[in-house]
């Protein structure tokens, strides 16, 4: 019988699965939304947590902050409740009811916070995090945003997973882009590997980035650069794709009526754009697309209806 010894060794490893698109290419989804805490973000926590642990930066007793749109905060929140930490997290108000239901139900403290444009507004939930971990004795922020472990977890682990189920023969990386590690991070990996790979990121047209600096509210959680992020590796990536609230959500429709996966809406933006490159692609390509969540976190929002 092969046993993990505990649920931190049950993060990674996720299946990768032939999607049946219209192309000549083989097109595969990596199924992050299979890792314990849900989502992709489990890696990231995973390895930040340890690290601190590591430098001595968190100790028995201590507190783990983290600002999150939700899946980066769950993930702390279960390593937090497995290793005896509190854990903190704030959030934006727009982020799914059961996602702010989640995070209570490991037991962590949710601070809601008013939607901003930026990030680093002074009402923004990263802000809130900042001030909390500053008051807070004893407590270390795993601070996602900034932090290079966060990429630092995919070069480690996602590239390596990808590189080894596609049996080297990956030729696109796609994902999506909030701080840009799981892009950077892996993108990083596999083109170490094999530099003719290309690496696409996957933004929202309202966002930071996508808007020279000057942001519009958007309905998508998980996705969108917010902020100039040290983690998006610009000499990695490639390509940017933009997809809208509607290009997004009328795809996780299409994911789960045609395809079976109940995809959350960061994925949806995910597989739109890998739709739009599917017909230029040849027999001999290999595209990976990473699904970051589940849909069954947001129900609630009715996207699927
Ligand atoms: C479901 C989901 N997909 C993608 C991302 C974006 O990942 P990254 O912050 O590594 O760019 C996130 C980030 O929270 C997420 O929750």
């Amino acid at each position: 019988m092969k046993c993990y010894k505990n649920l931190l060794q049950a993060i990674g490893n996720t299946p990768l699965v032939r999607v049946p698109f219209d192309s000549p290419a083989k097109i595969y989804a990596k199924l992050e939304y299979l890792n314990p805490g849900g989502s992709i973000k489990d890696r990231a926590a995973l390895f930040m947590i340890q690290e601190a642990e590591r430098l001595g930066l968190l100790k028995p007793g201590g507190t783990l902050i983290e600002a999150s749109s939700g899946n980066q905060g769950i993930a702390t929140a279960m390593i937090g409740a497995m290793k005896g930490y509190k854990v903190i997290i704030t959030v934006s108000e727009k982020i799914s009811e059961e996602k702010q239901k989640t995070l209570q139900a490991y037991g962590a403290q949710l601070i809601r916070c008013k939607p901003t444009l930026h990030l680093q507004e002074p009402e923004s939930y990263h802000t809130k995090a900042l001030e909390i971990h500053r008051a807070t004795p004893n407590s270390f922020m795993l601070n996602q945003y900034f932090n290079p472990t966060n990429a630092g977890a995919h070069y480690a682990m996602l590239g390596p997973e990808i590189w080894h189920q596609t049996e080297g023969t990956v030729t696109h990386y796609c994902a999506a882009a909030g701080s840009g590690g799981t892009v950077s991070g892996a993108g990083k990996y596999l083109k170490e590997q094999n530099n003719k790979i290309k690496v696409i990121a996957v933004d929202v047209p309202n966002s930071y980035r996508s808007t020279d600096k000057n942001p519009q509210p958007y309905k998508l959680e998980g996705i969108g650069v917010d902020y100039d992020t040290p983690l998006l590796d610009t000499q990695t990536i490639d390509d940017f794709i933009l997809a809208s609230d509607d290009n997004a959500i009328a795809m996780l429709k299409t994911m789960a009526r045609h395809y079976g996966f109940l995809i959350g809406p960061s994925s949806g933006a995910v597989a739109y754009a890998a739709a739009q490159i599917a017909p230029t692609l040849t027999k001999n390509d290999v595209l990976v697309m990473v699904f970051g969540d589940s849909g069954r976190a947001y129900l609630t929002k009715n996207f699927y209806s």
